[in-house]
């Protein structure tokens, strides 16, 4: 099993005039947020992500449709379906992430722990193998 990566299930208030949901820092994301971003109008077959993050943490949440997000720490890869807004993927520092299978209109909520930074990235798989270890 990958190492912390994990589903975490959202408050949810079913209501016949529609549902709501919520996330708050240190309680359901384990991490402070600096920053949030979100991902739309993805063309059908495209993939995001493709790198990793030597210190950021985040937490992805599918707020409308559906997508995948794979992620691999180096010695175990693991597929999460993200298709209900009140689940929420918690991503630990130091994972190959990727995300792909976007249905149409769908809409990606990221929840991060630090400020954009391009030198936090790792774009290479192969230097990010070395890394790891
Ligand atoms: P990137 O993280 O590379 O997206 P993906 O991995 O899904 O392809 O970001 C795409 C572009 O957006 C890149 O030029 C940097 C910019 N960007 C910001 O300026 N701030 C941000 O918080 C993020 C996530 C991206």
């Amino acid at each position: 099993m990958i190492k912390q990566a994990r589903i975490i299930e959202l408050p949810k208030f079913l209501d016949v005039r529609g549902n709501l949901s919520f996330v708050e820092e240190l309680k359901h994301v384990p991490f402070k947020i600096e920053r949030s971003y979100w991902i739309y109008d993805v063309p059908g077959g495209e993939t995001r992500g493709g790198h990793a993050y030597k210190e950021n943490q985040e937490f992805i949440v599918a707020l409308s449709g559906s997508f995948d997000v794979i992620l691999d720490d180096g010695e175990y890869t693991n597929i999460y379906s993200l298709n209900r807004s009140y689940y929420g993927l918690y991503v630990p520092k130091g994972m190959w992430r990727q995300m792909q299978n976007f249905s149409t209109n769908s809409l990606a909520l990221v929840l991060a722990s630090t400020h954009y930074s391009p030198t936090d990235y790792i774009h290479d798989y192969e230097e990010f193998k070395k890394w790891i270890k």
